[in-house]
């Protein structure tokens, strides 16, 4: 037998002796082992849920190839249990698909799954329908939510636990909780109870963890003994302070910077965040070189499709735009960037990057010029876009009491006098959470808009319709404002008269685009009244072929104000070109479709322009508040 074979089967012998499958701590030589032996993450984080399914395998191998051995992962529960007891893990819920595509890429798999995980995402992932109990104190061990929370990690946990690295699979760690240090509630039984649901479905091998911020006072109601304790933080001077407060929970084991801010998210009507390779590079070379473990936090941000953009609140609500590109690495789109590239070169001096080209970016395509054709006002087609009759009330109740949690409801009521001089509708509790569209008699008279703009002038006759088109512009995801009930959530005043007897509408209006409607030329029941003319918000469409096969673009809205987008049938988010400072959407390719008109349907909420057309271009637009 020659040398080379003798030695190759006498290597296979010993790893196949030792193949005891191990994640550990290593507590003393300050590291995680895997198999017995050393071992460092050099990771980043990409959300299945905001990347379309057809690009899951082309973005991990991306990650792959610029030297990542690991990727972190939320699980937004919210997502996969849109209803109590209603579960879905299908399609572009399908985590398991995902992590298997991650698994034959070669990369190992940091879980994050919650039940709270930020993210900017409605709610930071937690159901709304919790919110059914009114008084629930989320993230605490009350009781109803401690329930709900069972019930969903009875549905989550066994399906992770055969993927765990002692079982087989490539999940090395569970993230429980996120930022929990940052919660007003410190409520340490909770995070007991979570531990003890953890280790019973999980067992006693996984590493389980922690992720706050880099302070004492953070780490202080985050952590839990048998928890290990990470922290997150972006480019920084220096590397030893930034680890000092992990230090001092831990003084023993391996450094983690969970989340290392290779960018940073975007708020309606701010500017767009970046942050330059330079500086990022810097930090992530210092970590590595004192042999620190990183996950950068988004390697891949992806997109906000339909309507699961959450909100910050800081001093006032702040909605996140529907790009996620988080400037990070790879763009929204996936594409590999020149940041991606200098992280690579980083990475490089310090462990193998595999070798190989990067794959290219996907091919874009400006489709150019689509005419959009106005189809009709959203209060002719009341009947057909609410799947119930309307529900009465003397005062107005919320989203949530009406069990409809996402998109749009429509209140109703009538002048209860003549309004001879403008005077004053007004929200004065700041009850309009977020957005509420004001008609009168079918004319649009303005946006009330929470924390913002409290009050309009009116002016009507007694008996006159007054609409108000309420938005859901996304939960708050982060402080202690998570109750945050969704439509009007205080009485409505007209001069010093509270409005009362209000008829409420509930809207499926994905339900109804879902049909194939306006396009497909059925008619509802239109009820335009005679002499009224009313202008927004209004739904418009129009279509386009697409030439070969379909490639990845973005849609401008030219003079169009706020609103959201679908595009045959697909809810791509909600635009603001009058805010900024995204002014295009991202199309994907999958969407799109080679053999038949494409259709566009937009519900524009504030103002059409006089020429009403869509412009799709080959790049994106996310850096102008014009
Ligand atoms: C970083 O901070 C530590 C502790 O405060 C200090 O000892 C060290 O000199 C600093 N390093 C640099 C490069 O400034
Ligand atoms: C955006 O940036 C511009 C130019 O740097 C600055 O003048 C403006 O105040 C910024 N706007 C906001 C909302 O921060
Ligand atoms: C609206 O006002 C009425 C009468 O003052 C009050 O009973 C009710 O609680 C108020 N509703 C809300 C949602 O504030
Ligand atoms: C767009 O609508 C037209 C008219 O209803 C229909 O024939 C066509 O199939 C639709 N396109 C797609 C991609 O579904
Ligand atoms: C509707 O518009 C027409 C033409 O612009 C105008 O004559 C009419 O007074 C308007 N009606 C209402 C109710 O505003
Ligand atoms: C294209 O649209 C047609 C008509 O709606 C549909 O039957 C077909 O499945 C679509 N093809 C793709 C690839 O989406």
């Amino acid at each position: 037998m020659d040398w080379k074979l003798r030695l190759l089967l006498l290597h296979c012998f010993l790893s196949f002796t030792v193949s005891e499958k191990s994640f550990e701590i290593d507590f003393k030589n300050n590291c995680f082992r895997k198999d017995g032996e050393y071992f460092r993450y050099v990771s980043g984080s990409i959300h299945y849920f905001r990347v379309p399914p057809e690009y899951w395998k082309d973005r991990l191998l991306k990650m792959y190839m610029t030297g990542l051995n690991a990727i972190q992962v939320y699980v937004p529960w919210n997502f996969h249990e849109p209803q109590p007891g209603v579960y879905n893990f299908e399609g572009d819920r399908n985590i398991e698909v995902f992590l298997d595509l991650a698994a034959t890429i070669g990369l190992l798999v940091i879980l994050r799954p919650g039940p709270y995980i930020c993210a900017e995402w409605d709610m930071g992932g937690l159901p709304a329908w919790l919110l059914q109990n009114q008084n629930i104190v989320v993230r605490s061990s009350d009781s109803d939510y401690l329930r709900a929370v069972d019930s969903w990690f009875s549905q989550l946990l066994p399906r992770m636990k055969p993927r765990l690295y002692q079982n087989g699979g490539n999940i090395i760690s569970v993230q429980v909780e996120n930022e929990y240090g940052s919660y007003f509630a410190c409520d340490y039984n909770y995070m007991r109870h979570l531990y003890k649901l953890f280790r019973n479905i999980l067992g006693d091998q996984v590493v389980l963890f922690t992720t706050d911020g880099n302070s004492d006072k953070e780490l202080k109601c985050g952590t839990l003994q048998g928890l290990y304790a990470t922290v997150d933080f972006g480019p920084v001077l220096n590397i030893t302070q930034a680890f000092a407060a992990q230090r001092h929970i831990e003084p023993k084991g391996p450094l983690v910077n969970s989340e290392y801010y290779t960018g940073w998210l975007d708020y309606w009507g701010s500017n767009h965040s970046t942050s330059s390779p330079e500086k990022v590079t810097q930090t992530l070379y210092d970590m590595l070189e004192i042999g620190a473990n990183v996950n950068m936090y988004m390697f891949e941000g992806g997109t906000n499709f339909g309507y699961w953009s959450g909100a910050d609140y800081k001093s006032k609500y702040l909605p996140v735009t529907t790009s996620y590109d988080y400037d990070a690495p790879l763009s929204e789109a996936g594409d590999p960037t020149d940041k991606l590239f200098a992280i690579r070169s980083v990475i490089s001096k310090f462990q193998d990057v595999p070798h190989g080209p990067m794959p290219p970016a996907t091919p874009k395509y400006g489709y150019g010029f689509v005419p959009l054709r106005k189809i009709g006002e959203l209060i002719d087609f009341l009947d057909d876009l609410s799947p119930y009759l309307p529900m009465k009330t003397s005062y107005p109740l919320s989203f949530e009491d009406i069990k409809q949690y996402f998109g749009f409801m429509l209140y109703r009521t009538h002048l209860p006098t003549d309004v001879w001089d403008p005077t004053p509708l007004m929200s004065p509790l700041n009850g309009v959470h977020d957005l509420g569209y004001v008609l009168i008699n079918g004319v649009y008279q303005g946006t009330l808009e929470r924390d913002s703009v409290l009050m309009i002038s009116v002016t009507g006759r007694k008996g006159d319709q007054l609409d108000i088109l309420v938005e859901n512009m996304g939960r708050i995801n982060f402080g202690i404002n998570f109750n945050d009930f969704k439509g009007l959530v205080d009485n409505i005043t007209l001069g010093s008269y509270i409005m009362t007897d209000w008829e409420m509408y509930s809207l499926n209006i994905d339900a109804v685009i879902s049909t194939g409607w306006p396009q497909n030329g059925l008619h509802m029941r239109h009820q335009k009244k005679e002499g009224v003319n009313s202008t927004v918000p209004a739904f418009y469409s129009g279509s386009f072929l697409v030439p070969g096969l379909p490639q990845d673009t973005y849609l401008k809205l030219p003079g169009w104000s706020k609103g959201q987008l679908w595009i045959n049938g697909f809810n791509l988010g909600r635009y603001w070109s009058s805010r900024g400072p995204q002014k295009t959407l991202f199309v994907p390719g999958t969407v799109l479709n080679a053999t038949f008109p494409n259709n566009i349907t937009i519900l524009e909420l504030q103002e059409a322009p006089s020429k009403t057309y869509g412009l799709f271009l080959e790049r994106p637009i996310l850096n102008d508040t014009s």
